[in-house]
């Protein structure tokens, strides 16, 4: 074996280990240490507190930061049926909107609540949903069974681990943003997504196009 095609060869070998193992939110967009606006310059802590967490936002892990109270337009189409089920955003979308939808500041945790720097540019999703992929919306077997342009969410594998898509990609049986998403950028892969989405794998995992 030549020595220099072995060397060629290593670096592509770790790249591949890495991807497999996961990347964790270190360094990522959603690393907010070194931010003037976060003076703790802690990373969890601007969503998270280990104690005093908010407990009156549904499905909120341990929860620090202030929630939206924003009321939202809501995705429509005359060919969308999922909007027989869709709702004001549920779960950890609320959680996702509470920076996202630019009415809350990014430092309103811990009980601060006068914060000024808010959320800009194309991560300022805002309230008005219509132009989003739809989400907090119930997708079952029933909703396949009505569009056959939908893989069955109970059978259909989703790549993600072993599991259905709705064992790995839904909340109680909705859609939301963390569908797509990994907030903790899990996967490395470029926008926080859950897997890639070269020649449309993500979007392909629901949808039989
Ligand atoms: C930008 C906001 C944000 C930051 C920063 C953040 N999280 Fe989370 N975390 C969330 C949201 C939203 C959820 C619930 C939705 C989900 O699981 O995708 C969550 C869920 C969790 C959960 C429960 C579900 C799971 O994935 O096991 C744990 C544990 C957790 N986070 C730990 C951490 C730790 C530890 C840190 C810091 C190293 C951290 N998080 C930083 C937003 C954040
Ligand atoms: C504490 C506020 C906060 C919360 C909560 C939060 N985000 Fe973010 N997120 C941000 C900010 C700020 C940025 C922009 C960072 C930058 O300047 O690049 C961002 C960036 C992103 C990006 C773009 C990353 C990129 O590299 O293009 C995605 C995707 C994203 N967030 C998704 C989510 C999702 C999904 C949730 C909920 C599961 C969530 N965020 C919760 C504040 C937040
Ligand atoms: C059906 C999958 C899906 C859902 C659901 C979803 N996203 Fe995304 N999101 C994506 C993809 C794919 C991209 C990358 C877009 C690109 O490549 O241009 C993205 C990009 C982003 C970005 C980066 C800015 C941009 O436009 O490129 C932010 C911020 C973001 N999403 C936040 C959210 C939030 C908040 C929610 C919930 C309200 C959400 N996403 C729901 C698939 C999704
Ligand atoms: C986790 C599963 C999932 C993923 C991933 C996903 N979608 Fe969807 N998407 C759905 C479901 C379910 C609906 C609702 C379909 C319905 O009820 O008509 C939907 C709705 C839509 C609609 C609106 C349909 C209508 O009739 O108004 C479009 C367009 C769409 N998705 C495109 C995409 C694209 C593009 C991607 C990739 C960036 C993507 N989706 C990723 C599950 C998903």
């Amino acid at each position: 074996m030549k020595i220099k095609k072995l060397l060629t060869a290593l670096p592509a070998f770790f790249f591949l280990v890495n991807v497999g193992l996961g990347q964790t939110i270190v360094g990522s967009a959603h690393d907010f240490s070194a931010q003037t606006w976060n003076t703790t310059q802690q990373i969890c802590i601007c969503c998270h507190t280990p104690h005093n967490a908010d407990i009156t936002i549904p499905d909120a892990p341990l929860w620090n930061h202030r929630s939206t109270t924003a009321t939202f337009q809501l995705y429509t189409s005359p060919t969308f049926n999922g909007a027989a089920t869709i709702t004001q955003p549920s779960g950890s979308s609320k959680l996702c909107l509470s920076c996202h939808d630019g009415t809350v500041a990014l430092e309103n945790f811990g009980g601060t609540t006068n914060g000024t720097h808010f959320i800009t540019t194309v991560n300022n999703v805002g309230t008005d949903l219509r132009n989003d992929h739809p989400i907090s919306f119930v997708f079952d077997a029933a909703l396949a069974a009505a569009d056959p342009g939908l893989w069955n969410p109970t059978t259909h594998p989703s790549g993600i681990g072993t599991g259905t898509i709705s064992q790995t990609m839904l909340f109680n049986n909705k859609l939301e943003c963390a569908s797509c998403h990994n907030v903790h950028n899990g996967t490395g892969i470029a926008h926080l997504l859950r897997k890639t989405n070269v020649a449309s794998a993500l979007c392909l995992t629901c949808h039989n196009k």
